[in-house]
């Protein structure tokens, strides 16, 4: 993973800013949903549908602590390895991204950056957290590349609760505060199990691919494959290998303050599967099982989590 000095500034400048606001001023609320007002703007939400989706675009689509940076960074490694791109090129392309100063998701930042994407090169790698009902139309239309990914519930619950107590753009929480909100889906970006619900109706779509934070883990080579086949990447075994392990917990972790600056602390927690053991009571797992059952179970998004292997003890 290549440090970029103008996005590390973005990032210390952003973690700066958060710190100056109240926990009050942390959270602002569009069409019923809470978002972090560091990095989301009102007028930004209603410029989305003006964004302008290309055939070859990626997206990425991932509800909060799903494994989002990881897989953006993973997609950004097979891209550029299957681009070929020379020297020179790819100098040139970090030159425009430098230069056209885009937020790391679509929804944040200000609202001419629709304008300022269209000067992006292909193949563009765009990653928000958004549902599918909030995306521009244009992403549907365009058959654009879809990669959907999801997390179990439990340690996506777990990441949030940590992040938002570490991240300055969130207010600080206890725990059983952090997980009735969750539940009642009061947090950013809203409720985990709408997310996953919407997200499912769409999973039969030929552009569409689902894959888990899980499988990822469990097998990094397997699930770099799936992903290249989908988006057509013609690479061989080692190039596979090669950004797979680039882009390894230990390694992104070690690299972390040259990539992130200091967000890279509070990104890079612990990075495993299961940590939701350390904080869940009986009740709230309990709760968490009944509310699997009730939304996902039976989905094929639900399926792919495999709640069963992943969430029970
Ligand atoms: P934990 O808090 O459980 O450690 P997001 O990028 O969507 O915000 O997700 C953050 C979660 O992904 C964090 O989970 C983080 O540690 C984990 N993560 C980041 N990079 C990773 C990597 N290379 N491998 C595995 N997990 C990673």
């Amino acid at each position: 993973m290549t440090a970029n000095k103008k996005y590390v500034e973005y990032l210390d400048k952003t973690l700066d800013d958060c710190a100056k606001l109240a926990p009050e001023e942390k959270l602002l609320m569009y069409k019923g949903v809470l978002y972090p007002a560091v990095f989301c703007k009102l007028e930004t939400f209603e410029a989305l549908e003006t964004f302008e989706a290309r055939v070859d675009d990626i997206i990425l689509a991932g509800y909060p602590k799903t494994g989002t940076n990881w897989l953006e960074n993973i997609l950004r490694g097979l891209e550029t390895m299957a681009g070929k791109y020379t020297e020179e090129e790819k100098t040139k392309r970090m030159a425009i991204k430098d230069e056209l100063a885009l937020p790391p998701r679509l929804e944040f930042g200000d609202p001419d950056k629709f304008k300022r994407m269209m000067k992006l090169p292909s193949r563009r790698i765009i990653v928000t957290h958004l549902p599918p009902y909030s995306l521009p139309k244009s992403i549907f239309k365009s058959k654009a590349k879809i990669l959907v990914l999801i997390r179990n519930p439990k340690d996506t619950l777990v990441s949030y609760f940590h992040f938002c107590n570490k991240m300055p753009s969130f207010p600080n929480s206890t725990w059983d505060a952090y997980f009735t909100d969750f539940m009642n889906g009061k947090v950013g970006w809203g409720s985990y199990f709408d997310h996953v619900t919407e997200w499912d109706k769409y999973i039969d779509d030929e552009n569409i691919m689902a894959i888990s934070y899980e499988e990822l883990k469990e097998n990094p080579h397997l699930g770099l494959e799936k992903i290249a086949k989908f988006l057509g990447f013609l690479l061989n075994e080692e190039e596979i290998q090669s950004v797979a392990e680039n882009y390894s917990f230990k390694t992104m972790k070690q690299k972390s303050t040259e990539t992130h600056g200091a967000f890279g602390n509070i990104l890079f927690r612990k990075g495993s599967v299961g940590d939701w053991k350390s904080l869940f009571s009986e009740s709230q797992n309990q709760a968490m099982d009944r509310r699997f059952q009730e939304c996902l179970a039976g989905s094929k998004l639900g399926a792919k989590i495999m709640y069963e292997i992943y969430c029970k003890i």
